[in-house]
This record gives C-alpha cells, structure tokens and sequence, in this order.
C-alpha cells in the first residue's frame, strides 16, 4: 500500500488511546502520506502536540483562534487540500458532535467545511458504545457517507472486557486504503472466497496436508473487499491475518471446509475456490498416537468430497471459479477440470514453476472459461492476480445471457 502524494488531516480526540494515534501518523508518514495533525483539547491531556508535530514534521493545528496562525482562513484551505480526513481515535463526544453538525473546535469545524471522505474511529468503554443515543450517532453518520469502524473487542482502559478498543493501526489503514480506492464496481457482490490447505487428521498429532500458504485467497478477499464486495473468507489453517472486513470462517478438514462453503453459497453472488483442498484422507482416523518404531506403515486413504463438484450442483446464478493446480500440460489439465467439474471459469497455475503458485508472493496463472476463452497472464503480484480474475469475471458475466446463468 502507498499514500504517496496523499495529503491525510488525523484529528485526535480525548481517549486515552489517543497514544494509539502516534503509531497511526508515524504509518501513514511512512507510507507517504502529507500529514497535518489536528488535536481536540481534550486530545492534549494525554498526548501533547510535540510528539505529533516531530512525527509529522507540520505545525499541529488545534487552536481556531490562534493570534499566530490565520487559523480561520487555514482550516477552509485545508479542508479542500486534503483526500481524506482521519479521526481515531474518536471519543463519543466527537461522534455526537459530527452527527449534529456541532463546529465549536478546529477538528469538528473541518468536518463540516471538507469535501474529502472522512473516516471515523471511535474508542470508548463498551457501555457507552452500546449506549442507544452513541449508535444512532453511528447511524446517522454512516446514512451520509462517513465511514465508521467498529471499535475491537477486548480488554478496555476501565479493567473491564468489551467492544470499545481502537481497532488495530492495520484495520484503519485498510479501511482508508478502501475510502481513498476509486473502483467500486463489486458493491452489491456477495463473494465466497476459500484460501489455504485442509489437515486431514492421521491421529491426534499427524495429519495430511499440502503448501497451500493461502495467500492467493487472501488476495482475492482483500482485492473483492476494496472494490466494494462483502467478502466470507472460508479458510484453512494459515499463518496469515484475514483481511479486515471479510467475514472470516477458520477451518481444518476438507469436510469442514465443505460445510462452510455450502452454509454460504446460498448468499454469495460470485464463488471462487483458491484452497488447495486434500483429495484424500486417512480412512482411519485414530484416537491415540501411532506408535513411531512400526516396522512398516500401511494406510488405506478415502476420497474426500469434491466441494467445487456439489457447488455446481446445488447452485442457482452464482458465478463459479475453480483453480487448478498443474505440474504439466497445464492448460489441458485445467480444461479437462473446468468441464469435468461444470464451473464457469478456471484459474490454472504451473506449480512446478518456481516463484510462482504455492507460498509465492506472485502467480502467473492462464484463464480458461467455459465459453472456450483462453488468457495468459503475465507474473504478477497475487493481488494484481486477484484483481485480474475478479476483472474478468465482471466482463464474462456481462456478456452472458441471463438464460445461461443456470
Ligand atoms: O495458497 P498459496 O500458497 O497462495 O498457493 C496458491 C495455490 C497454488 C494453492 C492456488 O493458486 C491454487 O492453485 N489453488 C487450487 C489448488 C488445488 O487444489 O487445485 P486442484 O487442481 O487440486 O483442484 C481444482 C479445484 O477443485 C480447486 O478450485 C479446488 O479448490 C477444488 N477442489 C479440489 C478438491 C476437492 N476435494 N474439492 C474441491 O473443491
């Protein structure tokens, strides 16, 4: 991600995350970002100007009647300068504030006079943002366009546990990322999204499973979410932080896996299987360890079930997309599976190719769909991939009679 040539204003109200908002400005700097710091009063009762005005190298600005500054004419200028305006944390004040268009500060006065998309992060203890009057507020801003992130669940500043904390520096970035991206043209989309490897269990310590790293599912979660999508990312065991925004389903085996996806397929519009799901299993599942100094092993395996097979069985007008993982005669391979399992387009990947395909951070794949259409892509990044399927899924199905969408 770059914010370069991005000029971002941080308001910082008074949490006692407002600390957090360190963190966040010494980020966006480092993405690139122009950054001028606003501070609530209340904000410099925990953290003071300094630390703010050294990180970002600009003047903090929070005085509207400063004799020093023409702040009057200042917060107009830039209120039109700015692409976007970032307030984390937000206490619920702010929030109140913003909904009723209060303007009695320089941070809730540059509210009202920017044009710019405004992200809000609230952070406050979780009876108050369960409070009716602070979630009306949270309607009312939302209903005009500001975005607002939920708070995180967890341990808050008064020793209790609850939904109040100041979502991690990631979420906000990607939530920004997402305000500042001008594609949108997958809201309304409802995608499922399956990533990683299944564990197919030998005994309670062993199992079977495949390099599937699951990053180019999460590529295509993250890529769906930024272009508007509501994203379900059913995935197995990965070292990976699910994209933030997607509804995220963990699971182990491929049955569980099965479940998941056939639990959501009624609700998706577009489904794109990128797990590397295990065809096989070991039949017996045993309750204790093997033991290790057998003389020989023998293990009869069992087929596990072909999830993209009974999607395409029980669908409606969801779009379906397969991918293939090929070691030779990649693009025959794939064809064969594109008809054998009746989807409408299949990713195929070379997996013998070094750099590419399994744990890669790049992939070069070739689209195979079943109007006999065939691209090559170049290698790219997994999240250009991603972007080049969901591109030619929109463009396949706009040339697709509606009679065919079966
Ligand atoms: O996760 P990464 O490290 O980023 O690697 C990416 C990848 C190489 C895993 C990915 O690009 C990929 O190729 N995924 C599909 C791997 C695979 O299982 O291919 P396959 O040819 O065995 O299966 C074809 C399709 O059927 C796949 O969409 C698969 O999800 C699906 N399938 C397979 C078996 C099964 N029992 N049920 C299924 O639904």
């Amino acid at each position: 991600m770059t914010l370069k040539g991005k000029e971002i204003i941080l308001g910082v109200t008074g949490s006692i995350a407002a600390y957090k908002a360190v963190y966040l400005l010494r980020e966006l700097v480092r993405l690139g970002a122009g950054v001028s710091v606003v501070l609530t009063e209340h904000a410099q009762k925990f953290v003071g100007p300094l630390t703010f005005r050294t990180l970002s190298g600009r003047p903090v600005l929070s005085d509207l009647f400063d004799p020093q500054t023409d702040a009057a004419v200042e917060h107009v200028e830039l209120a039109a300068r700015c692409h976007a305006l970032v307030v984390a944390p937000a206490t619920a004040n702010l929030l109140a504030k913003a909904a009723h268009g209060i303007a009695d500060d320089f941070l809730t006065t540059l509210l009202l006079a920017t044009q710019a998309p405004v992200l809000v992060v609230p952070a406050m203890d979780g009876a108050m943002w369960d409070h009716p009057a602070v979630a009306a507020n949270v309607a009312t801003l939302r209903s005009r366009g500001v975005g607002v992130l939920e708070p995180d669940l967890g341990e808050l500043a008064s020793g209790l546990a609850g939904k109040g904390r100041l979502p991690e520096i990631d979420a906000i970035l990607e939530a920004l990322h997402r305000l500042l991206s001008p594609v949108r043209d997958l809201s309304g989309e409802r995608v499922l999204v399956t990533a990683g490897p299944t564990r197919e269990p030998l005994d309670p310590v062993r199992y079977f499973s495949n390099r599937s790293s699951g990053k180019m599912g999460n590529a295509l979660a993250l890529a769906a979410l930024r272009r508007g999508a509501e994203v379900v990312l059913v995935s197995g065991p990965t070292s990976l932080t699910p994209p933030p925004g997607a509804v995220f389903v963990p699971v182990g085996t491929a049955e569980e896996m099965r479940e998941a996806v056939l639990q959501h397929l009624p609700s998706a519009t577009i489904v794109i299987k990128a797990a590397a799901v295990a065809d096989y299993r070991p039949k017996e599942s045993n309750a204790v360890k093997l033991k290790s100094k057998q003389e020989g092993l023998t293990l009869t395996l069992a087929p596990t079930p072909d999830i993209l097979k009974e999607v395409e069985a029980r669908k409606g007008e969801q779009f379906v997309v397969g991918f293939a993982a090929e070691t030779h005669d990649v693009k025959r391979n794939a064809r064969e599976k594109l008809e054998s399992k009746r989807i409408d387009l299949m990713v195929a990947n070379d997996v013998s190719q070094s750099g590419i395909g399994f744990e890669a951070d790049d992939n070069q794949v070739t689209l195979l769909d079943r109007w006999g259409g065939v691209i090559d892509l170049p290698r790219m990044p997994k999240l250009q991939v991603a972007n080049a399927v969901l591109d030619r899924i929109l463009a396949l199905r706009a040339q697709m009679p509606a009679n065919v969408r079966r």
